[in-house]
């Protein structure tokens, strides 16, 4: 099914929607009828999302939860000093021993908090095994899921889900679900808003159409599973909760809806499809022009969250340095690289690779880059092609993790791409 945020209907047995009334006395083939909702119940009608769920047994269902040990993925940003350093991570190292999604998960950065219901957690993921018998959900936020090597299969409540590096997963707050591999090793980025529900911005004078198209937005038809676990061996629910893991029992898959309707629901989009505006003229526009998906914040035009991304295009402006100016934010910005070579950075910036530059934090193109940049013939057209990059930008500073800035695959030495910025000054 297609378009953000559209109200669907789905089953995958005939007659299992209820008709006219959301929870009749009984539901059609012994079902349980339950309402997920993502929004207040009286949030305004437009930003209002809910779904109801028609499922073999409720969610409730389960044991009890106890601490779950996986002591790299949470939500401990720290309180204190955070570096001002521009700051390059190479892709996080492959594990060694199986690893399924969740085990696979290593926090980066992030601000804000579950509990606040504004900010962002950072994720990267490392994984060489599906999730078995084992299924997740995270109370704590939306997860936006970048993959960057590797196509995954995720079931969730809702439906199935495929999604291949270049095309990114939304699954709603509490949704759970099952990732499995479908290339045997996957490795990518996990963005987890505590804010307001992505949404597509406002265009403004762009007009109806451009940047990522609603239609675009693909939502999974019903589907479920009918399995109990074996008597002497539950399967495993993982949740999320206020920055902590937990687990408990669970006797069955709980991806058992059988039919659901709504527009609370997880959806992909193939980042290929977005429509890339840019400059005719002279200078290029800021980079807000490259946005997919916001989560807004309580003051207007400036986001909790947004999700840019630099696509293939063509550069044709005239008397203008093309690739991105050297800049300081009041935003903070967490870079990351799916495929190819990002055109402010002539290497180091690798697919799998990190950055982070934050509020205040000079950066831009490389020594190398400003070179050829300032060279090049400008009476042709340029294009950049075979390139997929991607920032996580948030107006709050975005703090690295103690793991993130100890870590091997850390760049030490990133600072040193700018230190070949000649002096050319001859007033
Ligand atoms: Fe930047």
């Amino acid at each position: 099914m297609s378009g953000f945020g559209n109200e669907f209907a789905t089953q995958a047995l005939p007659g299992t929607l209820p008709e006219g009334r959301n929870s009749p006395q009984k539901v059609a083939h012994g079902l349980y009828a339950e309402q997920l909702t993502g929004t207040a119940f009286t949030a305004p009608r437009h930003a209002n999302r809910r779904s109801w769920l028609y499922r073999i047994r409720p969610a409730a269902m389960h044991g009890a939860f106890s601490p779950f040990e996986q002591p790299r993925f949470h939500n401990d940003f720290q309180s204190g000093p955070v570096t001002p350093d521009q700051l390059r991570w190479d892709p996080l190292p492959m594990p060694e021993a199986p690893t399924d999604f969740v085990d696979g998960l290593f926090t980066m950065a992030g601000n804000g908090s579950a509990e606040g219901q504004a900010g962002i957690g950072i994720h990267l993921y490392a994984a060489t095994r599906s999730m078995q018998d084992r299924f997740f959900y995270n109370a704590d936020g939306e997860l936006l899921i970048v993959p960057q090597l590797g196509r995954l299969r995720i079931a969730t409540e809702l439906g199935v889900l495929e999604v291949e590096p270049q095309e990114i997963a939304l699954i709603p707050r509490g949704v759970r679900f099952r990732v499995e591999l479908l290339d045997g090793t996957a490795r990518g980025y996990v963005c987890e808003n505590f804010g307001a529900m992505f949404r597509l911005p406002d265009l403004g004078p762009i007009g109806s159409n451009g940047l990522a198209n609603p239609r675009d937005f693909l939502i999974p038809e019903a589907a479920f599973e009918d399995i109990d676990a074996p008597k002497d061996k539950a399967f495993e629910l993982v949740g999320k909760f206020q920055g902590h893991l937990w687990r408990a029992d669970i006797g069955h898959s709980p991806l058992d809806v059988v039919g659901w309707h709504g527009n609370y629901a997880p959806c992909k989009y193939d980042l290929r499809r977005f429509n890339t505006i840019g400059t005719i003229s002279y200078d290029h526009p800021d980079p807000s022009i490259f946005l997919v998906l916001h989560s807004p914040s309580d003051t207007p035009g400036t986001s909790n969250i947004d999700f840019a991304i630099f696509p293939p295009r063509w550069l044709v402006a005239q008397d203008t340095f093309r690739p991105p100016w050297f800049h300081r934010n009041i935003a903070s910005e967490y870079m990351g690289l799916i495929h190819g070579a990002y055109d402010a950075k002539a290497e180091g910036f690798v697919p799998g690779g990190s950055s982070l530059h934050n509020s205040m934090t000079g950066h831009g193109p490389d020594a190398a880059t400003f070179d050829k940049a300032s060279k090049a013939d400008l009476s042709r057209p340029d294009v950049i092609s075979g390139t997929m990059a991607f920032m996580f930008e948030t107006r709050a500073v975005i703090r690295p993790t103690t793991q993130a800035l100890a870590a091997r695959h850390r760049q030490r030495d990133y600072q040193a791409c700018w230190a070949g910025l000649e002096k050319h000054f001859t007033g």
